[in-house]
């Protein structure tokens, strides 16, 4: 394992902690979560705690089952006691950049439907200002062209993200949208001016949703609250 998975395990173990008895869990997704997810397996085995938790994409829901974290849905469940999620950027605000593996939407969800909203990274996506990582946003198909060239008009060249090919399509059957802002400085600002576009249905901008970061570095891991 390289050292970048070894962070990845590190706060994915750390951020299980914060989980306890009882608890509905949101589960976001992403390579960090991957370790979470295994790391809540383990606790279930070992400690015999009973946890809910609602996944963020197809693919958490498929760790979730493989190693053994019952799961539920919204139909039972309207309000979860904590989400933990990674992030592409967090900025000294815990404002957050997410959807890099095409799942902001769900994300989203969870992360509002959540008491506490817990985000594990690596130092490497700790920033100074936010942006430099190109903001996805979740648009519509139809008329994808027409959204597109309203995005660009708030300070970007949008790339319709690809794959194989083809337009990639989110859990949602929606395509992403990668808008390279460089830096942006008001991103509660721009996240208001990119939902008001319609054919935009949401935005990778985590605004004031974030209560606590866990950053693993060479040093070991750090928890930074709000
Ligand atoms: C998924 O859509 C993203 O928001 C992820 O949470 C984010 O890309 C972080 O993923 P990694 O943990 O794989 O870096």
């Amino acid at each position: 394992m390289n050292t970048q998975e070894q962070l990845k395990k590190a706060v994915g173990e750390k951020a299980a902690s914060f989980v306890q008895d009882g608890m509905k869990v949101g589960l976001g997704s992403g390579s960090t979560v991957y370790w979470l997810v295994h790391a809540l397996g383990e606790r279930i085995k070992e400690e015999g705690i009973q946890i809910e938790g609602i996944p963020s994409s197809i693919q958490t829901g498929a760790w979730a089952k493989e190693f053994g974290v019952p799961l539920t849905n919204f139909a039972e469940t309207k309000e979860l006691d904590i989400t933990i999620d990674g992030a592409d950027e967090v900025d000294p605000d815990f404002q957050l950049i997410k959807g890099g593996g095409a799942a902001l939407f769900r994300e989203k969800i969870i992360a509002q439907a959540a008491e506490k909203l817990l985000i594990i990274v690596d130092e490497s996506k700790m920033v100074n200002y936010l942006g430099a990582y190109a903001l996805p946003v979740e648009i519509l198909p139809f008329a994808w062209e027409r959204t597109v060239h309203e995005i660009k008009k708030l300070g970007c060249e949008p790339e319709l993200r690809m794959k194989d090919g083809e337009p990639l399509v989110t859990d949602n059957g929606n395509f992403i949208a990668d808008c390279p802002f460089e830096k942006i400085e008001d991103p509660a600002d721009l996240d208001r001016k990119l939902q008001a576009i319609a054919g935009v249905v949401e935005t990778g901008l985590f605004i004031n949703m974030a209560d606590t970061v866990i950053i693993g570095n060479s040093e070991g891991v750090t928890v930074k609250n709000k």
